[in-house]
């Protein structure tokens, strides 16, 4: 069989390029090792992760509307009813993945697949049989796995990733987290909300690394209010498995062992960062560069060095998030069409979907203090919001980062209820050049959380209203 395009991947990366290069008329093939499509975020990462943050907000909610003059009985958990449920909801997203690949007449291929060489993808199935296929061009779209903790032995059991985390049959009396990052505070977030102690154990001095520090610190006293426990500038060294409680040696991130003390734990959750997947796909035969940090070295139009391969998505370089894998998988699609296929950077949204949620996109303080970039920063508190107040949803606030001399929006991050929807407004703002004074201007329905994202867009052109 010859193809125009085979992916090999079907990740929100691969999945999107396959429909898009269909879309625009190409022959296109999808090699997935996996039994069901969607890669790590439908299967195993996004989708189940909020399918359980959904269930165990609203667990934690309904234990907490007295205030609103609605008295519930205390709560009874069904975990195993909550994790049909996700599963139930992945399956739906999977399923949607195949519809979609029969509509756009994708051939799927259930297989490991490596590149023989450039135009020949050998796809080897479970049972050892092969098959090989021609292509034009490939793209590989093989996405990323947990990184390990040296010294940590991971069972899925007692001592997981994110998907032994998404699959605990028991509400754990002691969660130990590893890494305050975003997979750590969102599958935390979901045991804490069910009823686990939870401790996170982060190597810098400050959570979410990456984000602004002003969010991050604001983020950080929100989850202790809430219970977390949080011991920073400490590495976690050794875990004991061989009683009934985990034993977790951890040590200051810059001490000697003479520091080190040891936490009992019922689970304990390695989140310490994703790296890239390229494992039998045969990189080295076809003479792909890989970078230092192994992940496939493309040019600005997501070639290879090896013309005729492509590489998208978490196994790049780049943010590890869905829709930066998607976007570039319908940017190379194009490419491959013969068009302009881009995507903006300096606008990809980034949300942690804990309650409240952390949204940002653009530079923060930092990055702009760093750049020597003049900036004017205007703030706006959900407290001073109408609609928050009703919600009984305070917490947070919004921020945004405007060029001093052109008012341009360079940045917006915000801690709320929604906020990862709020976020969208900036995007968009900023895909097209806009200022603060366009975002303070747009006129914004009443009463909405989204006012405060108009408010501290006029706080940081000239001055709020409500404040
Ligand atoms: P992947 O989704 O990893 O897909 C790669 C696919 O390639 C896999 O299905 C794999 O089986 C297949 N594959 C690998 N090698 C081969 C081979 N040789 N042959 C055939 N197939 C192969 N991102 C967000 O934006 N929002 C979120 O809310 C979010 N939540 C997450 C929660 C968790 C718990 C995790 C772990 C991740 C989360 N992410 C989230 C990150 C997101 O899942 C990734 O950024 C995204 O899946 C990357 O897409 P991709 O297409 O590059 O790769
Ligand atoms: P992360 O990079 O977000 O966070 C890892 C954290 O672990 C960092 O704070 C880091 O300093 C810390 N760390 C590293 N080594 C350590 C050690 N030895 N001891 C203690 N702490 C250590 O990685 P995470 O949370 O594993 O997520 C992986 C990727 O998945 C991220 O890139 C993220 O973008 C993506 N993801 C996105 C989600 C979203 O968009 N909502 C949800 C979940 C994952």
């Amino acid at each position: 069989m010859s193809y125009d395009l085979i992916v090999i991947g079907s990740g929100p990366g691969g999945y999107v390029c396959a429909i898009k290069a269909a879309q625009l008329g190409l022959k296109v093939a999808v090699v997935e090792k996996r039994a069901t499509y969607g890669g790590t975020c439908l299967n195993i990462g996004c989708i189940p992760s909020k399918a359980l943050l959904h269930a165990s907000e609203m667990f934690d909610e309904v234990g907490h509307l007295d205030a609103l003059g609605i008295k519930v009985a205390k709560p009874k958990l069904d975990l195993p009813v909550m994790l049909a449920h996700k599963s139930a909801t992945v399956k739906s997203n999977v399923d949607g993945v195949a519809y979609l690949f029969k509509k756009n007449k994708i051939d799927g291929h259930i297989g490991t697949g490596s590149i023989a060489a450039p135009g020949k993808v050998v796809v080897t199935k479970e049972d050892g049989t092969s098959e090989t296929l021609e292509t034009k061009a490939i793209v590989i779209a093989t996405g990323s796995d947990s990184a390990p903790l040296p010294g940590v032995a991971i069972d899925e059991q007692r001592v997981v990733t994110s998907t032994g985390a998404l699959e605990l049959d028991k509400v754990p009396g002691k969660l130990l987290v590893v890494g305050a990052g975003v997979i750590g505070l969102e599958l935390g977030s979901v045991w804490r909300r069910l009823g686990a102690e939870v401790t996170v154990v982060e190597y810098l001095d400050r959570v979410l690394p990456g984000m602004d520090g002003e969010v991050a610190k604001q983020f950080q006293r929100l989850l202790e209010k809430q219970g977390f426990a949080f011991k920073l500038g400490t590495k976690v060294t050794a875990v004991d498995t061989s009683g009934k409680t985990l034993k977790v040696t951890v040590e200051p991130a810059k001490a000697g062992e003479a520091a080190a003390e040891t936490l009992e734990a019922d689970v304990v959750l390695v989140a310490i960062g994703r790296r890239p997947f390229t494992e039998g796909l045969g990189l080295e035969g076809a003479g792909v560069e890989l970078d230092e940090r192994k992940r496939v070295k493309v040019d600005g139009h997501y070639q290879t060095n090896v013309p005729g391969i492509y590489a998208i998505g978490d196994v790049i370089a780049g943010p590890m998030l869905a829709h930066k894998a998607e976007d570039e998988g319908v940017a190379v699609a194009e490419i491959l069409a013969g068009q302009a296929g881009h995507v903006n950077y300096g606008a990809i949204p980034s949300v942690v979907y804990t309650s409240p949620e952390v949204a940002t996109v653009g530079a923060t303080e930092e990055e702009l203090k760093a750049a020597g970039i003049a900036y004017k920063v205007g703030k706006f508190p959900f407290s001073a919001n109408g609609r928050a107040r009703a919600m009984l949803a305070t917490d947070g606030f919004v921020k945004i980062l405007a060029d001093a001399s052109t008012d341009r929006l360079l940045g917006a991050h915000i801690v709320g209820k929604g906020a990862g929807e709020m976020i969208h407004e900036a995007v968009v703002l900023m895909e097209f050049a806009g200022s603060a004074e366009d975002l303070g201007r747009s006129t914004h329905a009443h009463p909405t959380m989204s006012e405060s994202v108009k408010e501290a867009a006029l706080a940081a052109w000239f001055k709020p209203i409500h404040m």
